[in-house]
């Protein structure tokens, strides 16, 4: 009796600090007059504050799952559910980067960011909140640039920014770092995991960058060809800061990479 009561009190434990439920979710799209499967039975758990990136090849339908997720794209079957609500059309509890920054070239960095707000505030709330921003993503002094006048980093930290000023619960990063060099790629992934430890945000990343992905999350999910179907689920169990080259770091790297190994394999023997 004891144990019974006590297993369904961490039921109920882990019911609560579910934030994104997907469930079965298939999206089907018509190509040349065709059905099209994008992606399949994806059944997907996030908790509250976790760090979930997903990786997979090119067109497996990672960028759809994401539009899904935020409401930008509707499901063929399944359900998404945001804090235990089913998601329908974009709202301000789910935000998104994207691998370019679409920042509006004639306006400065803090009026980008502000516009990220998204409600009615006064002058002096506003300018608080993009002071607040601007300096969680390290760009004092650029408060007036235009996007022109920036590196590609500093142009995915304003679209990071705008992204997170109107406090997201979930913040959605497609490819974020993916047209960035090496180098600054290595600092955003930095940045991001500080303002994923600060902010305490629940993240879900897409990659083709399997480094990344172990570097920053506490799962990755790896999806199938199209249509992207869940392959495996990894849990990275390493504990943070996270050092490349070490033998922890080695073993998920290869652990992943050999996922990708059986799918490029697989393509060869099709395209032959
Ligand atoms: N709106 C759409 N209409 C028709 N096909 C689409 C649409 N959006 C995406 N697709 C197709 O779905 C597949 C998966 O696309 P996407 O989700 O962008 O893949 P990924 O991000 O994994 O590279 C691609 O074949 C793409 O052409
Ligand atoms: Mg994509």
């Amino acid at each position: 009796m004891i144990l019974l009561l006590f297993g369904m009190e961490t039921e109920v434990k882990q019911v609560e600090e579910i934030e994104l439920q997907i469930k079965n979710v298939c999206k089907n799209f018509m190509i040349d007059k065709k059905k099209r499967e994008i992606i399949k039975n994806i059944d997907i758990n996030v908790k509250k504050g976790e760090f979930v990136s997903i990786v997979g090849s090119s067109g497996c339908g990672k960028s759809t799952l994401l539009r899904i997720i935020a409401g930008l794209e509707t499901v063929s079957s399944g359900q998404v559910l945001l804090e235990g609500t089913e998601v329908a059309g974009t709202s301000p509890r789910c935000k998104m980067a994207f691998q370019e920054a679409r920042l509006l070239p004639w306006w400065s960095v803090e009026k980008n960011i502000s516009f990220g707000i998204g409600r009615k505030v006064d002058e002096e709330e506003k300018d608080k909140l993009v002071a607040q921003y601007i300096n969680l993503v390290g760009l004092n002094g650029f408060e007036k640039a235009l996007p022109r006048q920036l590196s590609g980093g500093m142009q995915q930290r304003v679209s990071i920014a705008r992204a997170l000023i109107s406090d997201p619960k979930l913040l959605l990063l497609d490819e974020p770092f993916g047209a960035l060099d090496a180098l600054t790629k290595i600092n955003m992934q930095k940045e991001v995991l500080k303002i994923w430890e600060s902010e305490k945000k629940t993240m879900i990343l897409v990659t083709h960058d399997i480094e990344e992905a172990v570097y920053l999350s506490d799962r990755v999910i790896v999806l199938s060809e199209r249509p992207g179907e869940i392959k495996n689920i990894i849990n990275i169990d390493i504990g943070r800061p996270r050092k490349r080259g070490s033998h922890d770091f080695s073993y998920f790297t290869n652990l992943i990479y050999k996922e990708f190994f059986t799918e490029v394999e697989r393509e060869v023997e099709y395209s032959i």
